[in-house]
């Protein structure tokens, strides 16, 4: 094992009493039974039914039959000993057509996955969007849309209605950013369309989308935590030329403070209004818009993975995208380009750099000291391979228990971090890299469903198990 962090024990003993222990999913990546019991299609339904859309050809059909095994999720989490688990709620299964009729078996799915959760003491963070928009609402515009903002407001009370009295933990938007310049810039997500004006009205409506349930959430429920869902990356530049130095000005402002300015400040950040001032005039920004989306939140969630290098010099577009022929991520900035500084990478060829989750929550917690931060997302997909029953990932340990040395460095320098979600619970659809790519803490045999807990969910169930004995000890 290489070293870097400190043992498990040392480990445990640098995170404070309370500390939710958790593993992330999402809808459309876990659940299957896509036409079962009235749910209506999502977005990424249709999108994986478009030839070239997915590297393998596969799509969330059956995905890991999350909605036919309850018992099986909640087994595994209770396997790891983990506090809480943070999944989405798939839209379309719970408002087929987007607007305000209700699927009753699709709340009962979640009601009941709620229910087996407390049963075990698990707690239930759940996410509101985590990508599946009803396809009934992509058909009237998507996201470019405002009325889309509207129907997820009615979304969000709808599930806060029937799921409130039991959950306490509210995420509504996971990573506006994907979902705005994946899903409408490059197309590398679904709904797979590449306009650049009408991605940053996507982000606009997802943000008002956000401010809108926020505020529902609290009005109905004060005690209510709720947060959002943001991926973040620390940026350098490539050189000190001023061309390179500019560019991470630009990404950083897009990816970093674009979603973070406007849910805490109220205010899109200056200098990303003017770079976008190339592609759109903003018409779709209405007044008091900013002022609903700066709505009271509670927690920060922090989706960290990776660090990216940037030049102003162009190169390759993306720093990750599928090679299913996907346009710019990056409107008004498509000069820019990504490139390796030579730090060893995970299987999606991302660049591994613990110290930047440090660097990201001590820096998010200097510009918005009033919030607490959560890491939801945080973990490494490797070619791990099943061996007699067993699935040997050193790399994935290494990278989590390194990833956690980084939250304690934060949690020592004063951040008010709250809890980790390891990314995944379980391997699942890896997006446009279908079940090309291995995130879970459980390994899955895709033929069978069948379930491993791998090396380093063992390890990540013992860190737990240590932490929250520790703590319970005093
Ligand atoms: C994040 C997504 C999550 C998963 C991980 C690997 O961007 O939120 O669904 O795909 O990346």
């Amino acid at each position: 094992m290489s070293n870097g962090y400190e043992g498990a024990a040392a480990l445990a003993a640098r995170f404070p009493a309370g500390f939710t222990w958790g593993a992330a999913t999402s809808s459309y990546q876990v659940e299957g039974a896509t036409d079962a019991d009235g749910r209506g299609k999502s977005i990424w339904d249709s999108f994986v039914n478009e030839p070239g859309r997915v590297v393998d050809g596969s799509n969330g059909d059956t995905a890991i039959d999350s909605y036919r095994n309850i018992a099986g999720d909640v087994a595994a989490i209770k396997s790891l000993g983990l506090s809480s688990y943070r999944f989405s709620l798939s839209w379309p299964r719970i408002c087929p057509d987007g607007d305000g009729r209700v699927n009753p078996a699709g709340l009962r799915y979640y009601s009941d996955l709620v229910d087996a959760l407390l049963a075990e003491d698990i707690t239930p963070w759940i996410t509101l969007y985590h990508w599946d928009l009803p396809q009934a609402l992509e058909d009237k515009g998507g996201w470019p849309v405002r009325d889309t903002a509207l129907r997820f407001a009615d979304f969000a009370l709808i599930a806060h209605t029937a799921l409130g009295d039991r959950v306490k933990h509210w995420i509504t938007v996971n990573e506006p950013w994907c979902a705005a310049f994946l899903g409408y810039a490059s197309g590398e997500h679904a709904p797979g369309r590449r306009e650049p004006a009408a991605s940053i009205a996507a982000a606009h409506h997802l943000m008002l989308g956000h401010g809108l349930a926020a505020r529902a959430i609290k009005h109905a429920d004060p005690e209510a935590t709720v947060s959002i869902g943001i991926n973040f990356y620390p940026i350098h530049a490539a050189t000190d030329d001023p061309g390179d130095l500019d560019a991470a000005r630009r990404v950083d402002g897009v990816q970093n403070r674009w979603f973070t300015d406007a849910a805490l400040r109220g205010a899109y950040p200056e200098d990303v209004v003017e770079d976008f001032k190339a592609v759109t005039d903003f018409d779709f920004i209405r007044d008091g818009d900013l002022e609903t989306i700066h709505a009271p939140i509670d927690i920060l969630s922090v989706n960290y993975y990776s660090r990216f290098t940037v030049t102003g010099n162009g190169g390759s577009a993306s720093a990750s995208a599928a090679p299913t022929g996907a346009g710019s991520a990056w409107p008004a900035n498509e000069h820019i380009g990504f490139v390796p500084a030579g730090l060893p990478v995970t299987d999606m060829g991302w660049e591994i750099e613990p110290a930047g989750l440090t660097e990201v929550l001590t820096r998010l917690h200097r510009t918005y000291p009033e919030v607490r931060l959560a890491v939801t997302e945080n973990g490494a997909a490797f070619p791990d391979k099943l061996d007699e029953g067993r699935v040997r990932d050193p790399e994935r340990q290494d990278y989590v228990a390194r990833h956690l040395a980084a939250c304690a460095d934060a949690l020592d320098a004063g951040v008010p971090l709250v809890g980790y979600f390891a990314w995944s619970l379980a391997d699942n659809f890896e997006w446009a890299w279908g079940y090309t790519k291995r995130f879970g803490l459980v390994y899955v045999d895709f033929e069978t469903g069948e379930r491993t807990v791998k090396d380093s969910g063992r390890w990540y169930g013992d860190l737990v198990r240590r932490a929250r004995s520790n703590r319970e000890a005093e």
